[in-house]
């Protein structure tokens, strides 16, 4: 039996075509455009999506036609919280409101105040990148829209109504909707009903690990397919990333330095602290949960100053001084506002302590690290909640860098473990899905951790100039919060 997990990223559509082990035979990845047609906003066209997503999967199928052939499952990851909006006729309303988007800010405010218990039903803070405020914003600025919605998708389940014709979801990625009793496991009619919508408009949810629904038999037919495929529940994103390394029981956790950065944390239990912006989440197999600390500019922070200094991330990188940089600007990654620990979507990128002696080359640096204090503020948030961590997984385009590597396990002060075939991981994590979803093995035996390739330490040098420098980027934070609000949007 063969499997294929596809993960709807920012940034690309990734594929990966695996066999009953769930080693990788072919994969693909098609790249995608985000829109930024205002400050604040982000969007996608979920047509876009389902090209790519054919693109993909033809590239993989040319690939390795035999494997293809012996297909029954498919697994989906996607990019999480974004709004997917469908009416009676299941024709997209408009452009997909993205999990970076952030002009639902006051709508937070407005949603907490109408269900003034809703971090006790959802176990999180209303934040603008989460589902229901969009609705909430477009209630009030494009009614016509709103009006003409029958049915709201996050983005990997729309891929997954245009395979199966059905509309389901999963409990991880339904958990970053605000739309879910995230402890009951179930959709919570109060909260729908705040934002004007009802169970109607929801997709029917499943465990991600269980199978959701049949590839349609047109798709089937073209793919020269000839037995009975199922495309499993899937995950959100950083879900389906930790099932693809191995991390599945509470004590199992990664940082991923993704377009987003993220601390992960599995949990066997529903551990919530809305107040430091912790997400509560359920994981994608049954009965299991798990924590997160999410900022929103993480490798794209590096992007950024990639396109400002008009050279490559790559070469960034190259001379970022791997050494001495206790000179460098501090540098607040707020360049989308942020989410962990301070869900303030009015805070701003800054670099602090310029001189006319720093180069490219420190501010590649101040970049890396400014990113790592982010993170370390984020373990912050989870130690709050209860999380210790003695190590972590390092995933995403971010752990290419070793540098990158020390920073963040000196900040964060645990080891960090690089994996084999860690860049394919939440499509790999999806793929396993579809595997648990079909063969019926144990978790266990799927959900393995790929083999270690490097583990990068905390460094003792480095940790006495970062715990200084850590200290000085909280505080610039506390002076400049109340600048970040007066210059909004
Ligand atoms: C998680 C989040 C991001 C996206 C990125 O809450 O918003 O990690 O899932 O794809």
């Amino acid at each position: 039996m063969s499997y294929i997990g596809i993960d709807l990223g920012t940034s690309e559509v990734k594929a990966v075509l695996t066999d009953d082990s769930s080693n990788v035979v072919a994969s693909a990845g098609i790249a995608l455009r985000v829109d930024r047609p205002h400050p604040h906003w982000s969007e996608q066209s979920p047509q876009d999506w389902w090209q790519a997503t054919l693109d993909a999967v033809d590239a993989i199928r040319a690939a390795q036609p035999r494997a293809f052939a012996r297909l029954r499952g498919i697994g989906l990851s996607g990019q999480m919280h974004g709004a997917t909006l469908l009416d009676r006729g299941a024709n997209v309303l408009r452009p997909a409101i993205l999990w970076n988007d952030t002009r639902a800010y006051a709508e937070c405010v407005e949603l907490e105040t109408l269900v003034p218990d809703s971090r006790a039903i959802t176990g999180n803070l209303a934040m603008p990148g989460f589902t229901a405020p969009k609705l909430l914003w477009l209630s009030k600025y494009e009614p016509a829209v709103f009006a003409s919605v029958q049915k709201v998708l996050l983005p990997k389940d729309y891929i997954a109504w245009r395979l199966t014709g059905e509309f389901v979801s999963e409990m991880s990625d339904a958990s970053g909707t605000l739309w879910l009793d995230v402890g009951r496991r179930d959709w919570s009619d109060r909260m729908l009903e705040a934002t004007g919508l009802t169970r109607e408009n929801m997709p029917r949810l499943v465990e991600g690990s269980e199978p959701g629904a049949p590839l349609r038999d047109d798709l089937r037919r073209e793919w020269g397919l000839h037995e009975r495929v199922v495309v499993c529940g899937g995950a959100g994103d950083n879900a389906a990333s930790a099932i693809g390394i191995g991390v599945a029981k509470t004590g199992d956790a990664f940082l991923s330095l993704g377009t987003s950065g993220v601390l992960f944390a599995a949990t066997g239990r529903y551990a919530p602290n809305p107040a430091q912006a912790v997400h509560a989440f359920c994981h994608c197999v049954p009965g299991q949960w798990h924590q997160m600390s999410v900022i929103l500019s993480a490798a794209a922070s590096l992007q950024w100053l990639s396109r400002v200094l008009k050279t490559t991330v790559a070469e960034l990188v190259e001379i970022a001084p791997a050494g001495e940089a206790a000179t460098a600007p501090i540098f607040l990654p707020y360049l989308n506002g942020e989410r962990t620990p301070h869900n303030a979507a009015d805070a701003k990128g800054v670099f602090f302590g310029m001189t006319a002696s720093h180069d490219a080359a420190d501010l590649a640096y101040s970049v890396m690290e400014g990113v790592a204090f982010a993170m370390a503020d984020g373990y912050a948030a989870l130690q709050g909640a209860g999380t210790q961590l003695e190590r972590a997984s390092f995933i995403g385009g971010g752990s290419r860098s070793a540098l990158w590597g020390r920073l963040c396990a000196t900040a964060l002060g645990f080891p960090l473990d690089l994996h084999e075939g860690s860049e394919v991981g939440a499509a790999l994590g999806a793929g396993r899905l579809a595997r648990l979803a079909c063969s019926g093995e144990a978790l266990d035996a799927v959900c393995v951790a790929p083999p270690v390739v490097e583990r990068y330490e905390p460094s003792v040098p480095m940790r006495a100039m970062l715990d200084e420098r850590l200290a000085r980027y909280r505080r610039l934070y506390h002076a400049l919060k109340d600048e970040f609000r007066a210059s909004a949007i």
